[in-house]
């Protein structure tokens, strides 16, 4: 795929590797980059062989600043910006993906850049990762999920702590609120999300996939129904012949 390309991916052995590719401006969240995560994400929806995917930022200071400024500066107004970002459901889309999926998060990790990491099931920070909701300093609100999956992830104190005061954290104060679930030296990032990747590869997909449907759609029922929808997707893991994939 070409490199000028907002967004790389390539999938290897049952792993899908997605980077953010704008490096000098800090992969900050564009038009051009909303399209191609939204073809990217497409892709992978309907794709059987691609069992895990892991999202990284390229560049040495950041997996993701936030949404880029230059374009609210030159749309008519920042909600019509916001508007045509919508257009395309890219974050329904991310949240509806079967596969699990592994934001694997360096230096700057703001707004969109936070989002698109609370879009997938699993963070791993580098040391060096700094997380943050500018938006409300800005005088707009996140509009990438973020008001929904954050106190989703952190619950409604620490969520609300971000979102209001716009207070920059480090990856240990991430950790320790549950944002993120490990932390490693910035030159094991990589690796250490390859190792998680692969493992998840190993396990039987059906499985595997049915366990995080059960787990994410029934953190919003009730109790009572998310142990129904539990009963009803081990019978149809059962009913699915364990040799296959
Ligand atoms: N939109 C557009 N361009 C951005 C950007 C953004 N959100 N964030 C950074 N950039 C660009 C800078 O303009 C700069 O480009 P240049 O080299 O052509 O001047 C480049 O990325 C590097 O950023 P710089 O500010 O020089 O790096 P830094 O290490 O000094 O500071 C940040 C990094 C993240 C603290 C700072 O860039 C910043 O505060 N960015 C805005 C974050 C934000 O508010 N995001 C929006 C959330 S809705």
């Amino acid at each position: 795929m070409g490199e000028d390309r907002t967004i790389l991916w390539e999938k290897r052995n049952g792993v899908a590797w997605v980077t953010l590719n704008r490096p000098e401006s800090l992969n900050v969240y564009n038009l051009r980059m909303r399209d191609e995560l939204y073809e990217t994400l497409s892709a992978f929806r309907d794709d059987d062989e691609i069992r895990v995917a892991v999202f990284q930022g390229t560049g040495e200071k950041a997996f993701c600043a936030g949404a880029d400024l230059s374009e609210f500066l030159t749309a008519a107004s920042p909600i019509r910006a916001r508007q045509s970002r919508w257009q395309r459901d890219v974050w329904g889309l991310f949240l509806q993906l079967p596969q699990p999926l592994i934001a694997a998060v360096h230096g700057y990790v703001l707004g969109s850049g936070l989002e698109i990491a609370l879009c997938c099931d699993l963070r791993i920070a580098s040391e060096d990762a700094q997380f943050g909701f500018p938006e409300a300093g800005l005088g707009i609100i996140p509009a990438a999920g973020g008001t929904q999956t954050l106190p989703r992830t952190v619950g409604r104190g620490h969520a609300l702590d971000l979102l209001l005061c716009g207070r920059r954290i480090g990856a240990r104060e991430a950790w320790r609120m549950g944002l993120v679930s490990r932390v490693v030296p910035r030159e094991k990032l990589r690796q250490t999300a390859g190792a998680m990747a692969r493992k998840i590869a190993s396990f039987r997909s059906g499985a595997v996939r049915l366990a995080k449907q059960a787990l994410v759609r029934g953190l919003d029922l009730p109790l009572a129904q998310g142990l129904e929808l539990e009963r009803r997707l081990a019978g149809e893991l059962s009913s699915i012949p364990s040799r296959k994939p």
